[in-house]
């Protein structure tokens, strides 16, 4: 089955970095997209302004996916721009440190926000979907959860769940015309990198780190009809480090 007409597509934290170069990505394939913001408006309004001067059609939407209640994200969306039909969970926050110093806040912090919010947001999303017979749920994992990463115990849980969460819920969605895949970038510039840049580098293959259209495009191919047979799959977007 092809995408229906006037499709959405709920990109949450798309106010920067890769949210935002997926928000980007995805309109210009023709996705109406919701972008989701907590705090940054100006940064949606950014992402929301470049894909309408691109010919694009976009609404920011304020919602805090760490919040009980984010599945109200997609009635907005819904009332606003038309029906989901792609999920693509991005937002995503870091608050390291070494296990035996990582106190409850920080663990929960980032297993709430990474993890809860995708699985809520799914659970969501899928009924829809589901009943439409058609939708792409993607999820913004990492190379790190897969492999070790120390100082980050609580973000390896939370993208490593996530990845075994894409896994089960693809099968079990799959006979409905809904794929459920993840996305695991490498080290990309961002926000969320900027301290840690001049290390990475000599870690990957390509010996340069990626940028977030290399995770756009990624997410843009996952959420086209030519993928419709992709399900349950990590895509691993990180010039060579997992090889
Ligand atoms: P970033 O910090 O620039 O962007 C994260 C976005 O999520 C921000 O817009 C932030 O406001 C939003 N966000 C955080 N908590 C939120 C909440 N509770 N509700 C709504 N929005 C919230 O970081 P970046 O690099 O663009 O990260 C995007 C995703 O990619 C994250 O899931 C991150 O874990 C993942 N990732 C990033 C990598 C990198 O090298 N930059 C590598 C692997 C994964």
């Amino acid at each position: 089955m092809s995408r229906p007409e006037n499709a959405t597509a709920l990109v949450t934290g798309a106010s920067r970095g890769i949210g935002a170069a997926i928000a980007k990505a995805l309109a210009a394939d023709g996705w109406a997209v919701a972008v989701n913001y907590r705090a940054d408006e100006e940064g949606a309004r950014r992402t929301v302004d470049e894909i309408e001067q691109a010919g694009g059609r976009a609404v920011a939407i304020q919602g805090d996916v760490a919040n009980g209640s984010c599945e109200d994200l997609f009635e907005r969306a819904e009332a606003e721009l038309g029906p989901v039909f792609a999920l693509v969970n991005n937002a995503g926050v870091t608050a390291d440190g070494l296990a035996i110093q990582l106190d409850d806040d920080a663990w929960s912090k980032v297993i709430d926000t990474n993890l809860t919010a995708a699985f809520r947001l799914t659970r969501r999303g899928a009924k829809s979907m589901i009943r439409a017979r058609y939708g792409r749920i993607i999820n913004i994992a990492s190379v790190v959860g897969p492999r070790a990463n120390a100082g980050q115990a609580n973000y390896a849980a939370a993208k490593a769940g996530l990845i075994g969460m894409t896994k089960t819920v693809a099968t079990e969605v799959a006979r409905r015309g809904v794929t459920v895949n993840a996305v695991a970038p490498g080290f990309i510039e961002t926000d969320m990198t900027v301290d840690h840049a001049e290390r990475a580098v000599e870690h990957i293959p390509a010996r340069r780190a990626g940028q977030p259209e290399d995770v756009a495009a990624a997410v843009r191919f996952l959420a086209s009809d030519d993928a419709g047979y992709v399900t349950g799959t990590t895509l691993y977007v990180d010039g060579g480090m997992s090889a």
